[in-house]
């Protein structure tokens, strides 16, 4: 048996997004988003299922808080629907919206959990994307008008921005694998809209620093590890490709403003370039004040002449699988997270999302979900591990604090540390979540 102990000031918490959890879709004057539009299309989502209801935090948010609150959690992690605050993208507020988010941010601050916001977690108002969405670089400007809104109406409340969550999955999954909204599948489009995302960021960060906002801001790209299956150099470089499509890419135009050359050169044989304007690497590059990290999952992979876009393939080397078939793989987070230091320095780091997918159901109020617990043990270590490395960690944020909409997976698939019963809403805590409350209330537990 050995002790892992994470240091005092270390922060715990949980995350969610107003998509995943709200519903209320119809309520107080929300717009529409890309993903009520989306997931109302045929054949999309499993089981034609929508956001429309979710776990109704809409409604629910204090008995939510109130898990937080017993989890010991010092932040929240949430997110903003840009379709509630703006309906129609642009113009006019929704002040019954923007309400809404106060009295989370209040109940949240009464209990001495810090608000972490996300401004974009996916739901694009239709409106805007009526109008092309993140391909029209109208939707930069749309997107820093909103962040502008809110860095206003909540300065002094809350203290943590992330501006992006995921941007890999917002471009590149949503227009070129095209399952998620809006579906497309072009790999030119993914790549301007990736672009044009990133300056989205840029702004938001620039005109929080101009407006003298209080706090910190940063962006929430996810990651994922590909570990070579041999030496070879091939393997090696397979490997690189593969991990810099999340990694480099996303992550260098912050840094060094500049895309990765040897991913440029590989994008450009595939006739993907991204168009940039005057100006925009210079957005992008706009300090930020940490960085939160999302991972899930890795892969052994090797070279493999047409493989996918990077000529790499995943090996199934038996590891498990969590039940939405993605690998446990805990020291691809300590290999990644290694790496961003070793590219980056030494940039504050909130892991702003891990955890895992098991669906296991209530019997007699009980939910054994010993894998889950599993899951965070091996991940907490190598999280652990890579604070011993000298990784600048501040905190972790599990994902997720409910059951909910998993996107393509409709209610199919289960990440909550607490059960939701989509039926009647109760929510069930999880013995993963008297886990985590133990581990939290003193700051390390046994493996
Ligand atoms: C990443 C996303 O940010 C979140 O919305 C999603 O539910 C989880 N990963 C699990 O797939």
């Amino acid at each position: 048996m050995s002790t892992i102990q994470f240091p005092k000031q270390f922060k715990w918490g949980s995350a969610t997004a107003a998509y995943q959890i709200e519903g209320a879709a119809n309520e107080d004057g929300r717009g529409l988003s890309i993903w009520d539009t989306f997931s109302k299309t045929p054949g999309k989502v499993y089981n034609e299922e929508n956001g429309d209801r979710a776990c109704d935090s809409y409604h629910r948010y204090e008995e939510d808080i109130q898990l937080l609150d017993e989890l010991g959690a010092d932040i929240y992690r949430f997110s903003v629907s840009w379709p509630r605050i703006f309906p129609n993208g642009t113009g006019e507020v929704n002040q019954k919206g923007v309400e809404y988010y106060h009295r989370l941010v209040d109940s949240l601050i009464e209990k001495g959990i810090e608000p972490m916001c996300t401004l974009y977690h996916w739901d694009l108002p239709q409106a805007l994307q009526d109008k092309g969405g993140w391909e029209n670089r109208e939707t930069i400007s749309a997107f820093t008008a909103y962040a502008e809104f809110m860095f206003n109406e909540f300065n002094g409340k809350i203290k943590k921005w992330i501006t992006l969550n995921e941007p890999w999955c917002a471009s590149f999954l949503s227009n070129y694998i095209g399952v998620h909204a809006p579906g497309n599948q072009d790999l030119q489009l993914a790549t301007d809209i990736a672009h044009h995302l990133m300056v989205a960021h840029g702004k938001a960060v620039q005109s929080f620093r101009k407006s003298g906002t209080e706090g910190e801001i940063g962006y929430a790209p996810n990651v994922t590890w590909y570990e070579p299956y041999s030496s070879k150099q091939e393997d090696i470089e397979a490997c690189n490709r593969a991990n810099g499509w999340n990694l480099e890419w996303f992550f260098d135009p912050v840094f060094n403003g500049a895309y990765p050359i040897f991913l440029l050169e590989w994008f450009a044989e595939k006739g993907a370039v991204p168009h940039v304007n005057t100006g925009d690497m210079e957005a992008i590059s706009e300090k930020i004040d940490f960085l939160g990290i999302n991972y899930y999952t890795g892969n052994v992979a090797r070279y493999k002449e047409n493989e996918g876009l990077f000529n790499c393939e995943n090996i199934d080397m038996g590891y498990d699988q969590t039940d939405i078939g993605w690998f446990i793989y805990p020291d691809g987070f300590y290999h990644v997270l290694v790496k961003i230091k070793e590219l980056y320095g030494d940039v504050p780091i909130y892991i702003t999302e891990n955890g895992s997918c098991y669906n296991e159901e209530p019997v007699n109020g009980q939910v054994q979900d010993k894998k889950r617990i599993d899951y965070l043990k091996l991940h907490l270590t190598a999280l652990h591990r890579s604070i011993e490395s000298g990784v600048n960690i501040k905190g972790y944020l599990t994902w997720s604090l409910l059951d909910n909409f998993e996107w393509a997976y409709g209610y199919s698939m289960r990440f909550g540390i607490v059960h939701v019963d989509y039926e009647t809403l109760e929510r069930t805590k999880k013995d993963s979540y008297y886990w985590l409350k133990d581990t939290i209330e003193k700051g390390r537990f046994e493996v």
